[in-house]
């Protein structure tokens, strides 16, 4: 590092003319200046501001899975990176509620003015969306063109080009995929693993088929949520099955990458998988952070609106309840719980493939 020569100053140093002078209210153009303009302002600025450096990390995360391969080191960064995000995104979550000290009838007096700006136009939001993997085929039906229509030309061209390009949930899947752990050894983990989760399921049916609390009706949906479980399950281990219910949107991973993680998940504590583990559970806590955003906006949204539409066009806090359900990226590592089993019905691993799994020196 070098020897600083210039002295620093604190205003220049952040540009602070340039940011302290960034907030133009709408209102005050027609002659009625909005007090809560300057909060509504500073709040979406704030955002802002995060956006660029969630993006700012994301995207060394990302190019580092761009990669044939990924160094252990490498993997530390990048879960501390993740660690980051997810603590911007539990600030970002907290942010709302200073939006909400504003009241509906405060925000109606210079609403208007912002006709048609809306969230739709943050650019930074949608570039987060699709690097993460929110890709315009997973979008809900209104949202594939609704935000696109609403870009100028450059925006529209820059979020088309990072559609083309790998995003995290797609290189990650890659990155589990290629795991070499199941293929080095004769033992048949999965076999072991398919009679457990066979007993593991029966139990199950006979909970339900003998429970007299339940009422004809609750049995028979009981049974239908069972027989889906079960035919998840049996997917798992039936390379076709699995790819047809992929194709039906019930999984999201390749079949590969699903097993990884897995077994990732069935054996955490092996030092092997402690960063791998740290990884799927930093990058569903950003699945679970941005959901909640969603949720807290919606309701804020609702709070603002009610039933009114957005700035943006859309019907406001409906469009945006249901972006909460369904925009979701890394839904597998949630779901993946179903097919947890218990540390007790878990095969005991064959020496050779526990050497694998730890550090041994000799
Ligand atoms: C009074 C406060 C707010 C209201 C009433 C509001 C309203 C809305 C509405 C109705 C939409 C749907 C699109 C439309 O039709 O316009 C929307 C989208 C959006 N808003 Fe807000 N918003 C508020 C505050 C914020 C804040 C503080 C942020 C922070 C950046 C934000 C970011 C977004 C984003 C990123 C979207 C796009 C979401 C998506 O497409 O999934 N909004 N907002």
């Amino acid at each position: 590092m070098k020897k600083n020569i210039e002295p620093c100053y604190y205003g220049d140093y952040l540009q602070l003319d340039k940011i302290l002078g960034a907030q133009k209210l709408q209102s005050a153009k027609y002659g009625e200046p909005a007090h809560e303009e300057t909060l509504f302002i500073i709040v979406h600025q704030v955002y802002e501001l995060w956006f660029k450096q969630v993006l700012h990390e994301l995207n060394t995360v990302i190019d580092t899975f761009n990669q044939e391969t990924v160094k252990d080191q490498q993997l530390t960064q990048v879960v501390l990176r993740l660690q980051r995000v997810i603590q911007i995104q539990r600030l970002m979550n907290d942010q709302i509620a200073i939006m909400e000290t504003m009241t509906p009838q405060q925000f109606l007096s210079f609403r208007d003015y912002l006709v048609p700006a809306s969230g739709f136009q943050s650019i930074q939001f949608k570039r987060l969306e699709i690097s993460l993997g929110l890709k315009r085929e997973y979008r809900i039906d209104f949202d594939q063109q609704s935000f696109y229509n609403r870009l100028n030309d450059d925006d529209r061209a820059l979020l088309e080009g990072l559609e083309k390009k790998p995003s995290l949930f797609e290189l990650v899947d890659k990155w589990l995929s290629r795991m070499p752990l199941l293929k080095t050894t004769d033992f048949d983990f999965w076999a072991y693993y398919k009679s457990a989760a066979d007993e593991m399921l029966s139990d199950d049916r006979n909970t339900i088929a003998t429970n007299d609390t339940l009422s004809d009706a609750d049995k028979r949906q009981e049974m239908k949520d069972w027989q889906s479980t079960r035919d998840n399950f049996d997917a798992l281990f039936e390379h076709q099955q699995y790819e047809t219910l992929r194709e039906e949107g019930k999984f999201r991973l390749s079949h590969e990458a699903m097993l990884s993680a897995l077994f990732i998940k069935q054996y955490s504590e092996e030092p092997i998988f402690n960063l791998p583990f740290q990884l799927i559970t930093a990058l569903t806590e950003i699945d679970e952070q941005l959901t909640i955003w969603r949720y807290r906006h919606a309701m804020m949204v609702q709070r603002m609106l009610g039933t009114k539409i957005g700035t943006g066009g859309s019907s406001g806090h409906h469009y945006l309840k249901k972006t909460t359900e369904s925009n979701r990226i890394f839904l597998d590592f949630f779901n993946m719980a179903t097919f947890l089993l218990p540390k007790h019905a878990l095969p005991t691993l064959p020496d050779p493939v526990r050497k694998m799994l730890g550090f041994y020196l000799n």
